[in-house]
């Protein structure tokens, strides 16, 4: 029987039983769902790993990824399977919401505490720091604390975030008085460039965290945004992911998905708030943001 199921233009060949192994692995270590149908995806996005460590075949790419115990190969491959996608201010209305709830029902709350739960390379985090700093300070409360907590599985990505220097291009649609009051410009080899101010990279922290383990803090939060992720995992695990979320959530506490996801088949016990908003009810306590 030929099992050969997608050949690529450069004669590249993935089979039944590799594209098997493949999504098996994506599956129980991310979550991933690779439905048939997807074999031309994983030719394209992990050949270039093939060509890149000279294996002959995709079978012998999988089993270097078992062996390295480094865990950069698998790092390589989720990074590849999944997109890293993201900009400052995306999907904008979440930080809106937020800044609202910030300085009404959140007001007694001295730090609020959010988590970034899939960062990628830190827009994410950063626009919620810059966004909330704007709105306390406007609201003359810039004495009130917020933390962030930012996390993605990929290291390479992390590893930008960390460093919070990014092309001006990317901070286009920012306000002017955002860019004058938390951006530091480059010079020199840095021209072109931009870096946020210390005072906003002091409000994150960044950790590596797989979303389908338990995660390893305690802690709770005001808002959770697990944004743009969510699309990758099958039902069963999006069950558990949101499950283990909405447990992390104080009462009154907002989850954020990305608008083109929704919980929908996804049991939860969260308030449907508006589009890619929920909200975990405190006892007795009606909603008290202005939508
Ligand atoms: C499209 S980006 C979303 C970035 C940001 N939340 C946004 O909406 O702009 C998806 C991110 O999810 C991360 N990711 C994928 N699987 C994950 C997992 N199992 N645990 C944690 N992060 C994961 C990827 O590394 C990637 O950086």
């Amino acid at each position: 029987m030929n099992e050969t199921v997608y050949s690529d233009n450069a004669g590249l060949t993935l089979k039944t039983s590799e594209f098997r192994l493949i999504s098996q692995l994506a599956h129980e270590r991310f979550g991933l769902e690779l439905k048939g149908g997807k074999e031309a995806l994983v030719t394209a996005r992990l050949g270039k790993w093939l060509r890149k460590g000279g294996f002959k075949s995709f079978d012998e790419y999988y089993r270097h990824v078992l062996a390295d115990t480094t865990g950069d190969a698998l790092i390589g491959l989720i990074d590849s399977l999944t997109t890293n996608h993201t900009s400052f201010l995306r999907e904008k209305a979440h930080f809106e919401f937020l800044n609202r709830a910030a300085v009404e029902e959140f007001r007694e709350i001295r730090s609020i505490e959010i988590w970034s739960a899939a960062c990628s390379s830190g827009e994410e985090p950063y626009t919620i720091a810059m966004s909330l700093s704007d709105t306390l300070a406007r609201a003359g409360e810039k004495r009130r604390d917020f933390r962030i907590l930012a996390t993605d599985i990929s290291t390479r990505v992390l590893g930008i975030a960390k460093r919070g220097v990014y092309e001006a291009e990317r901070f286009r649609d920012l306000p002017d008085h955002w860019r004058k009051a938390y951006l530091l410009r480059g010079d020199g080899e840095c021209k072109g460039f931009f870096k946020l101010k210390p005072e906003i990279v002091s409000r994150i922290s960044f950790e590596r965290l797989n979303l389908i383990q338990p995660f390893p803090h305690r802690r709770l939060f005001n808002v959770i945004f697990c944004r743009n992720v969510m699309m990758y995992f099958d039902k069963g695990t999006q069950q558990d992911i949101v499950n283990r979320l909405s447990a992390c959530l104080e009462p009154g506490g907002y989850l954020f998905v990305g608008h083109s996801e929704s919980l929908t088949g996804v049991e939860h016990d969260l308030k449907y708030v508006r589009p890619a908003t929920y909200r975990k009810e405190s006892p007795g306590r009606g909603l008290r943001v202005r939508l």
